[in-house]
């Protein structure tokens, strides 16, 4: 292999630091939002939590429009540079302060979201050919960038909630989405000349009177108000969420088909890995809420005499990242070299186990404590936790855009992020099961604790292993295609 070839493309760290300032934005609004309408508008725990999990559900709906946008109509760039502004506008009405107009600047930022989310990763994808060796490799150093973001977010954010207010803490997230707006602005150059749009005379042609680009821009304003609509009436349901993702597929599957493009079978692996991704996330998110609780109710949370608040034990999860990155990139292209790198379905199944490990390692810190759980189990867990996601959550993101037809990219990365909006959903279903009655003693707090963790390791484990049983099938029907690194 020539040595140019080796190295990763340029515009890779063009779309690392857009993605990073992006994520520095979500994060600092994901991880204050539901403190801030509790603490600050003094809305009930339960509305809170159930407008942030229709937030985040729809939030991973709308990529599946943005992608299929953006392979049709407007190409990657312009949807990238939309979705930033978009975001910043719906950042900045959060700065306001009023409640009333929350709803509305979330409707905002879901619409914003669709367009950029699934773009910069799709775009990503189009840098590298078809069965690139380097695409795996590529796409974990996209995750590190995320994850710087993400860790500065969890580190920051938190202080200025507290010491100055959360809207300010708004304010830094808008100006994080500014600064990924104009690093992308600036970067585009080092694009190759990729995500321009597919057909650009489209973009002028005219209905009603109307370009259809401003005919996209109405359809932004409708979406953001059914959002809007849907999310103060509390309207997110899995079944929608399933017709959806079904249609999905199967329009997927016809436009792949109808351009003689798409190879069905990698379409069935595609569909199959995306159904067990929503059972990874699933467990994965219950971070947010049911694990997010037990560290409030059952650790012991003082860290070397620090009393540490709940949700900053997450810092632990982009530390990991930061730390696994860079040698699973090394060890993906080191494998693949040698023609050995583990095939997708196999990187898979070892998420989920992991990921189903992570939980009974709580299991175990509970069944061998007497008394608050020590905090050191947390670290331990988060180790195994993101171990997982890291061999699963870039591998997704490469193996979409790897094995779609070269015009369906933005399509497949929007059905990935809907298997993550189906594990939101899912994982609002799953806490159920840790959760505490009102009145329940400490002892039967950390029993309820024990038999849900174990339930959520069950579910990592038992899926992983039925993946890995699957996984010869799988391998055969990708034939050697998608081998990554
Ligand atoms: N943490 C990663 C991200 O924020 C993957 C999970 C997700 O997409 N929510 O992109
Ligand atoms: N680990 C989460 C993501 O990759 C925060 O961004």
């Amino acid at each position: 292999m020539r040595e140019e070839k080796r190295k990763q493309p340029k515009g890779l760290y063009v779309l690392f630091l857009t993605e990073m300032w992006e994520r520095f934005g979500f994060y600092t609004l994901a991880g204050l939002f539901v403190l801030y309408l509790t603490q600050d508008l003094k809305v009930a725990d339960a509305s809170a939590s159930l407008l942030f999990g229709a937030f985040a559900s729809f939030l991973y709906v709308t990529p599946l429009i943005g992608g299929y946008l953006a392979d049709r109509l407007i190409g990657f760039r312009r949807a990238i540079i939309l979705g930033a502004i978009i975001m910043c506008l719906g950042y900045l009405s959060l700065t306001v302060g009023d409640a009333g107009l929350i709803p509305v600047s979330l409707g905002i930022l879901i619409v914003g979201n669709g367009f950029f989310k699934p773009n910069t990763a799709a775009l990503l994808g189009h840098l590298y050919d078809e069965d690139d060796p380097r695409i795996e490799s590529g796409f974990t150093i996209f995750y590190l960038g995320m994850n710087i973001g993400t860790f500065l977010a969890f580190l920051v954010s938190g202080w200025i909630a507290t010491d100055i207010g959360y809207v300010w803490a708004f304010g830094l997230a808008g100006i994080g989405k500014l600064i990924s707006l104009v690093t992308f602005l600036i970067g585009q150059r080092w694009l190759e000349g990729a995500g321009h749009p597919p057909h650009p005379e489209l973009l002028r042609e005219r209905h009603f009177g109307l370009s259809n680009f401003v005919l996209v821009l109405i359809g932004c304003v409708a979406v953001a108000a059914i959002a809007t609509f849907f999310m103060t009436h509390d309207l997110v349901a899995g079944e929608v969420l399933a017709v959806v993702a079904v249609l999905a597929i199967a329009y997927f599957i016809f436009e792949g088909w109808r351009s003689g493009e798409v190879v069905p079978r990698r379409v069935i692996v595609l569909a199959l890995l995306c159904i067990f991704s929503v059972v990874f996330w699933a467990v994965y998110m219950e971070v947010d809420t049911s694990f997010t609780l037990f560290v409030e109710r059952s650790v012991d949370r003082d860290v070397f005499g620090l009393m540490t608040p709940p949700s900053e034990f997450q810092v632990f999860n982009p530390i990991f990242i930061l730390l696994l990155g860079v040698p699973l990139a090394a060890l993906w292209t080191a494998l693949g070299r040698r023609g050995r790198n583990p095939s997708i379905s196999l990187k898979f199944a070892l998420g989920l186990l992991l990921m189903g490990g992570s939980f009974f390692v709580l299991v175990l810190g509970i069944a061998t404590s007497t008394d608050r759980v020590p905090w050191e189990w947390l670290v331990l867990f988060f180790l195994l936790y993101t171990a997982g996601e890291m061999v699963l959550s870039p591998i997704g993101l490469a193996m979409m855009t790897d094995l779609a037809p070269r015009t369906l990219i933005g399509l497949a990365m929007g059905i990935w992020y809907l298997s993550i909006a189906g594990g939101y959903y899912l994982s609002g279903v799953l806490a159920g099961i840790a959760a505490v009655p009102k009145d329940a003693t400490a002892l039967a707090t950390i029993d309820i604790y024990e038999r849900g963790f174990s339930t959520y390791g069950w579910i990592g484990v038992a899926t992983g292993v039925l993946l890995l049983v699957l996984v010869p099938w799988l391998n055969r029907l990708l034939g050697g295609a998608g081998k990554g690194a």
